[in-house]
């Protein structure tokens, strides 16, 4: 079969993906509420609980939309009137805070440099010192706007320890990194297709053990689109999303995840370090540094510091990188002289090694 085009995207996702995701959109019209969808999206969900926990006792919810949706969902449906504390120690920290505002959720923010893992005893000191209990902790599990690794182990050993439910975005860790909810007693992880499932976008997801998410029932809904309860109990009643899948890219999502399956999220998470040790050392040899030091690094998105030439331009890097199939992003705000090269997806060494070879003949331009 003719191999169709691809493009190396090394933004953080959505990735590149093998020709068999591609295709598996490809399908006959297809009502979703028929008894064929019906199983598929059964399929989907305990194929995805699969990788974090048991199948049995956890559920996963899958929502139409980016990641950001699944995170929403978590954010709204799970905290009700009980008090959350946020850690924002990068971009997406700090939008779940900004998403707990805006439901006018009560909230306190712990903020943590963006660079730094966090010091566990200073935040349990501030959850110590609030006026009102906190009852849920929100982390990023990988900071994607600078590639820092929050060490999730520590942090559900201190929500333990002081009775509080763990929010995990994990949007991009999911599936490269391994997590065990049921052994962390995480409460829920929110996550998506489109990064290291290496599926399409439009699909995210929140995964929850079966009798905390029957607990929602008593939680007041913030969301009518987002209500993860509601949604839940579509799930268990009926195996139908509540309004309209986005049924080619469930498809596509189900031969992502047979992919992962057959790779192995410990062997998955294996290839992207390689990349990512190729990367860097090219990227070092090139006179470039990483924000975050390797040992707080997840090895999957780095924020890189950039050229100090007064020729260079973002820009300009990126329209060149653009004329050879390449694609990366800017930094994210912070630190604002950043750019960002993702290793994750259907990509191999070969790949980086192509990469280092365009910048290598890009920066001699300078
Ligand atoms: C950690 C994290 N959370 C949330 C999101 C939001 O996902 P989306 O852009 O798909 O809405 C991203 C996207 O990169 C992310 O990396």
């Amino acid at each position: 079969m003719k191999k169709e085009k691809r493009n190396l995207l090394l933004n953080p996702g959505p990735v590149t993906t093998s020709d068999q995701v591609k295709r598996a959109q490809v399908i006959p019209d297809k009502s979703p509420r028929e008894k064929e969808f019906q199983q598929l999206i059964t399929k989907v969900s305990s194929m995805i609980s699969g990788i974090a926990a048991s199948s049995d006792r956890y559920k996963t919810i899958l929502f139409g939309g980016s990641g950001t949706a699944a995170v929403e969902a978590m954010i709204s449906s799970t905290v009700g009137d009980g008090h959350l504390c946020v850690i924002n120690n990068g971009v997406y920290g700090a939008r779940m805070l900004e998403m707990a505002k805006s439901y006018g959720i009560s909230v306190a923010e712990y903020k943590s440099p963006l660079d730094k893992p966090i010091t566990l005893t200073e935040l349990e000191q501030f959850i110590k010192i609030q006026k009102t209990a906190i009852t849920h902790l929100a982390v990023v599990h990988h900071e994607t706007s600078t590639g820092l690794l929050n060490d999730i182990e520590s942090l559900s050993r201190l929500c333990k320890h002081n009775n509080i439910s763990l929010l995990v975005d994990a949007v991009s860790a999911f599936g490269a990194i391994p997590i065990d909810m049921e052994k962390l007693n995480v409460s829920f992880i929110a996550g998506s297709a489109n990064k290291n499932i290496q599926g399409l976008p439009g699909i995210s997801f929140v995964i929850g053990a079966k009798d905390e998410l029957e607990k929602l029932k008593k939680v007041k809904a913030k969301n009518y689109y987002l209500n993860l309860y509601e949604q839940y109990i579509h799930f268990v009643t009926f195996d139908l999303f509540r309004f309209t899948p986005p049924v080619q890219t469930l498809h596509a999502l189900k031969t992502a995840l047979e992919e992962l399956i057959k790779e192995g999220v410990d062997k998955r998470y294996e290839r992207y370090i390689s990349c990512w040790n190729l990367l860097t050392n090219g990227l070092k040899k090139l006179g470039l540094k990483l924000v975050v030091a390797p040992e707080h690094h997840s090895k999957l998105v780095s924020a890189v510091y950039e050229p100090t030439n007064k020729s260079y331009k973002f820009e300009n890097m990126h329209a060149y990188l653009a004329q050879h199939g390449i694609t990366i992003y800017k930094g994210k705000l912070a630190p604002a002289n950043s750019f960002r090269i993702a290793n994750i997806g259907d990509i191999t060494e070969k790949d980086i090694q192509h990469f280092l070879h365009v910048l290598e003949k890009y920066l001699l331009t300078l």
